[in-house]
């Protein structure tokens, strides 16, 4: 990879991302067959949380150990980034250390300084603006389930939160439709828009955002749900759960989706709330798979960060 860090979506290229696919297919199916793939023996990973976690946490500790390596995990309260000492300083303490650092923070600004001073390489496993895992294994699932990605369309439904922008930048990327309906108010960060149309127009894909979600998931080929209360909003949870209301895929929003369409969710699901228990439990969710694919796919990233590295 050009980029040695994994911060953003836009660190890997449509190619990067095709040979990213190709890596977690072999993977996966070693796994399967389970035949070992120890191809980080002796290699180590820090796990860096400041917020919960719960496929996280177990795909990345379980994926470096049946690579070869070992995870230590850092819970919210060990390091207490920037208060107990800086985080450029936790940076310099790690890469000492570890061939590998993953970190799910409260600021892309965190994820960013722990990369600026680090030698090794960082993932980010979540922050504020993007949850790039997440949505690579998205991408990931899509193709196993449809085989093809370019021309599909994906329409998510709510927020225009971290996991929302990651999935717009890659379906740009990749050449998929995505479409995002939202509360008035609640819409993608405008910078990460205006990214993911100028990837879209060298790739032909088409971004649409809307405050209609019946018109954003007409013909969807997949429908995509995430929580209305993101981790570190739970003050505003009270207006935002009156204010998401219309934004609830149900049986009735499914059905104006395409027939074989696919109902993903990246988890935790609040049910009752953003999806229905009848749609999560229904023949067209593949929510369960998605989770799965995390292990998968981050030990693709695993693989190829550290190949690249000298
Ligand atoms: N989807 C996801 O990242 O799950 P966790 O928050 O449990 O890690
Ligand atoms: N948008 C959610 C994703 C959880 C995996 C959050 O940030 O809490």
């Amino acid at each position: 990879m050009q980029n040695k860090h994994l911060l953003s979506i836009n660190d890997l290229s449509r190619s990067e991302v095709q040979s990213l696919f190709a890596t977690a297919q072999e993977l996966k199916s070693l796994r399967n067959k389970r035949i070992p793939h120890r191809r980080l023996e002796g290699h180590t990973l820090a796990m860096i949380f400041e917020k919960p976690s719960l496929r996280t946490r177990a795909t990345f500790e379980i994926g470096i150990f049946q690579l070869g390596g070992q995870a230590v995990y850092f819970q919210p309260h060990d390091i207490r980034l920037g208060v107990r000492e800086t985080v450029a300083d936790v940076a310099h303490n790690m890469e000492r250390w570890f061939d590998l650092i993953m970190c799910r923070v409260f600021t892309n600004q965190t994820v960013r300084t722990l990369a600026e001073n680090s030698r090794v390489p960082v993932i980010n496993g979540l922050c504020d603006k993007e949850h790039p895992c997440q949505a690579l294994t998205d991408l990931f699932t899509i193709q196993e389930h449809m085989e093809t990605l370019s021309g599909r369309t994906l329409a998510f439904i709510g927020d225009g939160n971290n996991v929302a922008h990651s999935l717009m930048l890659l379906c740009a990327k990749v050449g998929m439709d995505f479409n995002l309906a939202c509360p008035p108010g609640y819409e993608p960060d405008p910078d990460i828009v205006m990214q993911a149309e100028s990837i879209a127009a060298a790739t032909g894909s088409h971004l649409r955002v809307s405050n209609d979600p019946v018109a954003m998931a007409k013909g969807a080929d997949v429908l995509y749900a995430d929580v209305w209360v993101s981790m570190g909003q739970e003050d505003e949870a009270q207006d935002r759960l009156k204010i998401f209301q219309p934004y609830q895929i149900n049986q009735q929003l499914l059905n104006y989706a395409h027939p074989n369409a696919r109902v993903m969710h990246c988890l935790p699901a609040h049910r009752g709330e953003e999806i229905t228990d009848e749609v999560i439990d229904g023949k067209q969710s593949i929510v369960f798979d998605q989770a799965e694919n995390r292990l998968h796919v981050q030990k693709a990233i695993m693989v190829t960060l550290l190949d690249a590295c000298p």
